[in-house]
């Protein structure tokens, strides 16, 4: 949508330059680390997953973003449902076994976990901190990804605190200090993995 103020850019052109830096920008945004299941016709899948967010809570509808390389998103599509799971900070295992890349163990394996089901069938992983079980209503194709836009039928939470990614890292949240610390008394950051 453009209006007369707006001025006109070619949206199609992207150089390496703005999509290095694109990335870059991304990395300092931190997000909570989710897990996106999904079960039926098509089969059972499970994917590592931040790009989950809320779109609106009338009705109680989210979004996910699924690389279309990825098997999980002819899965969502065909299946026509998915959960997330929200994952606690200590299961930063389940997101590297669903990433891919275990550190032990096969790569996308169920087995790496407790699951139950509730109305979808999508399986829910057992100590995730908050669940949605969803059924797709919408998918569109934007560049490399499909957002897939979920009705949520179903929710709950346990307790525990979020796993967190940021700066291409794994983290928990720490209590946010209530003045503001000069930068000498800040601690330095914990950020141990190099790369994802
Ligand atoms: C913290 C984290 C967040 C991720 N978020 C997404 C995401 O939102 N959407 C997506 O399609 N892949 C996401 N991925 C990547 C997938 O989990 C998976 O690693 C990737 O699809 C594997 O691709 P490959 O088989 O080409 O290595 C994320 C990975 C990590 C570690």
């Amino acid at each position: 949508m453009r209006d007369e103020a707006t001025p006109i850019i070619d949206t199609s052109i992207t150089d390496d330059s703005q999509r290095l830096a694109f990335i870059d920008g991304m990395s300092r945004v931190a997000t909570s680390v989710t897990l996106v299941t999904t079960d039926g016709p098509a089969g059972r899948f499970g994917l590592t997953v931040s790009s989950m967010a809320s779109v609106t809570a009338d009705p109680p509808t989210l979004l996910v973003c699924v690389n279309r390389r990825n098997p999980m998103d002819a899965a969502i599509r065909s299946n026509g449902v998915f959960a997330v799971n929200a994952l606690r900070a200590d299961q930063r295992w389940v997101a590297e076994t669903f990433a891919g890349r275990p550190r032990k163990g096969n790569p996308y394996d169920f087995q790496s976990g407790s699951w139950r089901l509730e109305n979808t069938g999508a399986p829910l992983l057992i100590g995730a901190v908050a669940w949605f079980d969803c059924v797709l209503i919408a998918a569109h194709h934007v560049g490399t990804h499909t957002i897939a836009i979920g009705r949520v039928v179903g929710t709950g939470v346990e307790a525990g605190t979020p796993l967190i990614y940021g700066r291409r890292s794994f983290g928990e949240l720490v209590q946010l200090p209530t003045s503001s610390p000069t930068s000498q008394e800040l601690p330095d950051p914990v950020w141990d993995e190099p790369d994802w």
